[in-house]
């Protein structure tokens, strides 16, 4: 463990014990991510290439004797008390929904839960495309389940952390997040088939670095957007379904049909799964080219995705047009591009890691002078996926 997790770990610790006057059962730790290349494909049924970093939710738990659940989030100073047996959806704690739509997946898959207090800390930003929700999602899963002496495969909790989001909080997203806080692996890339879960590791180059530079921004209707263009994608299906028998997403759909077919949609549908349908080759062929050490090709499609998810999925922002055009000009980028959902949030970028100072330099003073925002970034590791602590 690095420095920065041990403090976390202990601070989330003492923290427990603060507000529930005892030591926890159990720590659990599960980290963010950054998605290299694959923007807004997960849904889709694509590929992407996500990679876990070392900025985590941790999530402390303790039983208790009666039903309650206890759900205290440090980042939200903020305690919130439901029935461990019937959790109830919160509006103004809207945080809470990760965990408490967690409980309620596990209930629901036939698991028993006692009651229990939760202490929630976090080191990744909220809103920065980072995932902290899936990390919520998943430290709770693991806790609950450790808890209360129960197992499950991975590939079903991964499903169920997917279903809480989808259907307690209320966010449409694919299965790329969860996936990756659960089985992500140190010093790879996670190269997942959101059709048939399967995936494969994909080393990164020791002489890489993946810098993360967030916006600040945070766009309040990025929910209801990210809901709006999955809509869009699927109303797209239908229509090319009226010639294209058969197909049940866009990943059914190549770029030659979609070229042939693309004229019987409306201008803003086509181009959902114009991004859509060519994004998916270029993870293809991305991957190929981190596998060869072609970083150049690597970082080029990270450049095209970014614009396409610029012109074509329309959810990017010029603050992040900015901190990709400023790594477009620099030798020591190989690429950059958006990291989560878009509108606001990060900027991922696959840098040389003898010029990282000189990158992170000149990021800095240009993004200033260009924006006059401040410029937030963190060189990551890549790390495991989600892990149980001993207290
Ligand atoms: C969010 C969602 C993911 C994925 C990305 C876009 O992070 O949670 O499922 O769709 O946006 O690639």
């Amino acid at each position: 463990m690095q420095n920065a997790d041990i403090q976390l770990r202990e601070n989330t610790l003492n923290g427990y014990e603060r507000v529930f006057g005892q030591p926890p059962d159990l720590l659990t730790l599960a980290p963010g991510r950054v998605n290299l290349i694959g923007a807004h494909i997960d849904y889709n049924e694509g590929f992407v290439l996500p990679a876990a970093i070392d900025k985590y939710i941790a999530v402390a738990a303790g039983v208790r004797r009666d039903d309650k659940l206890r759900i205290y989030s440090e980042n939200y100073d903020a305690l919130v008390e439901t029935s461990a047996n019937e959790p109830e959806w919160s509006s103004e704690k809207a945080w809470s929904n990760y965990v408490k739509g967690v409980a309620h997946f596990l209930l629901q898959a036939g698991f028993n839960l006692t009651g229990a207090n939760v202490y929630v800390r976090g080191n990744i930003a909220a809103c920065a495309g980072l995932s902290s929700s899936a990390a919520l999602e998943m430290a709770s899963a693991y806790a609950f389940l450790k808890l209360n002496k129960q197992s499950a495969p991975e590939a079903d909790i991964i499903k169920l952390c997917r279903r809480a989001e989808n259907e307690f909080v209320g966010v449409r997203c694919g299965i790329m997040d969860q996936f990756v806080s659960c089985l992500g692996k140190k010093d790879h890339t996670l190269f997942l088939d959101c059709r048939t879960l399967e995936f494969e590791y994909v080393p990164l180059p020791g002489d890489t670095r993946i810098l993360v530079c967030d916006t600040g921004i945070k766009r309040e209707l990025a929910a209801s957007e990210y809901n709006r263009r999955r809509k869009e994608c699927e109303s797209g299906v239908q229509l090319l379904s009226q010639t294209l028998s058969g197909i049940r997403t866009l990943r059914d759909v190549s770029p030659e049909q979609f070229a042939k077919h693309q004229d019987r949609l409306p201008d803003g549908v086509r181009k959902r799964c114009l991004h859509a349908v060519a994004e998916m080759q270029r993870v293809q062929q991305s991957v190929q080219a981190l596998k060869q050490g072609r970083l150049e090709d690597f970082g080029q499609l990270m450049y095209e995705s970014h614009d396409s998810s610029r012109n074509n999925y329309e959810v990017s922002c010029v603050e992040l047009d900015t901190i990709v055009e400023i790594c477009a000009q620099m030798s020591g980028v190989y690429g950059a591009r958006l990291s989560g959902g878009g509108f606001g949030g990060a900027v991922v970028c696959l840098v040389r890691e003898e010029e990282k100072q000189e990158v992170l330099a000149r990021l800095s003073s240009e993004y200033v002078a260009r924006t006059g925002r401040e410029f937030k970034s963190y060189v990551c590791s890549v790390v495991d996926g989600v892990r149980v602590c001993s207290v």
